[in-house]
């Protein structure tokens, strides 16, 4: 008897991170839904990875969009009824490069920005599926956070993130881990798993050309807690399943 596939939503799956992701859950037999705000760059890159015999389609969804999170809730409802894997990908930092601290000047429209795409939405997009999440036998959530969101790191000079100080986007993805602690202690009697996860620095559009990490490099660690055994741990926050310091 052949068993169910587990079906698994990878946020900002067009490209970068998410779309590795989409192709090293593909590869572990996932039905994945890539979720991307433009529908072409969503459909080429699902297209991507079914040419590589994997099971891939592509899911309309801004994670800042109501009408987005309804609309994907209802998709995944009505053709599987459940959902095993969430991956809260989707992000963005919108300061310029990485060395300046501009958190005196910083107008709350990039706050509220930035906010909007890598807490505010991931959050209703959580709240959403989570009816679809209890159905799985064993659901997992993966936050994609960062370790520049580790309040103790940044708060401890020579540190390795201590002199990148990006307020905007550190105190979205601490705001993200915060909300991975709470979720998944409200959650820990369930099947779900919580876990936040820093992909490490990565070559993407947002890591750029000098990262020291692919991609196939970056996924692992997400690919990791999105798979996690029975006995795996929730509301931590890994790199590599090394734990880091909140
Ligand atoms: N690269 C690194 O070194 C690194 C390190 C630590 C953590 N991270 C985290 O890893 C995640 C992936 O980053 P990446 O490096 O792969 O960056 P990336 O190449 O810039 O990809 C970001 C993805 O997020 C999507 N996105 C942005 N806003 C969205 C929204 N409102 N709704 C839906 N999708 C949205 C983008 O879509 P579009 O193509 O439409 O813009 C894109 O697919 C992010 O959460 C990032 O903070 C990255």
């Amino acid at each position: 008897m052949s068993e169910k596939k587990k079906i698994a939503l990878i946020t900002g799956g067009n490209k970068g991170l998410g779309l590795e992701i989409g192709r090293q859950l593909g590869k572990l037999g996932y039905a994945v839904l890539l979720g991307a705000r433009s529908v072409s760059k969503g459909e080429s890159a699902a297209k991507q990875l079914r040419a590589e015999k994997l099971d891939a389609r592509a899911v309309k969804l801004d994670v800042t969009s109501a009408e987005d999170i309804a609309a994907v809730t209802r998709t995944i409802e009505s053709k599987f009824g459940c959902l095993d894997v969430l991956v809260n990908n989707a992000g963005v930092k919108l300061e310029k490069g990485w060395t300046q601290n501009t958190t005196s000047i910083m107008d709350a429209a990039m706050l509220r920005d930035t906010f909007d795409a890598n807490f505010f939405g991931l959050v209703a997009l959580t709240q959403s599926l989570l009816p679809l999440l209890r159905k799985s036998d064993a659901a997992r959530v993966v936050n994609v956070s960062s370790i520049l969101g580790s309040v103790s790191l940044q708060a401890t000079p020579g540190s390795p993130t201590y002199k990148t100080k990006l307020f905007a986007y550190n105190t979205s993805k601490a705001a993200l881990n915060m909300f991975t602690i709470h979720l998944a202690h409200e959650l820990r009697h369930t099947n779900i798993k919580v876990n936040s996860a820093h992909p490490g620095w990565v070559k993407t559009d947002m890591g750029g050309s000098g990262a020291n990490m692919s991609t196939e490099e970056g996924a692992r660690t997400e690919v990791q807690l999105a798979t996690l055994p029975a006995d795996g741990p929730s509301g931590g926050f890994f790199h590599e399943g090394d734990a880091i310091a909140w």
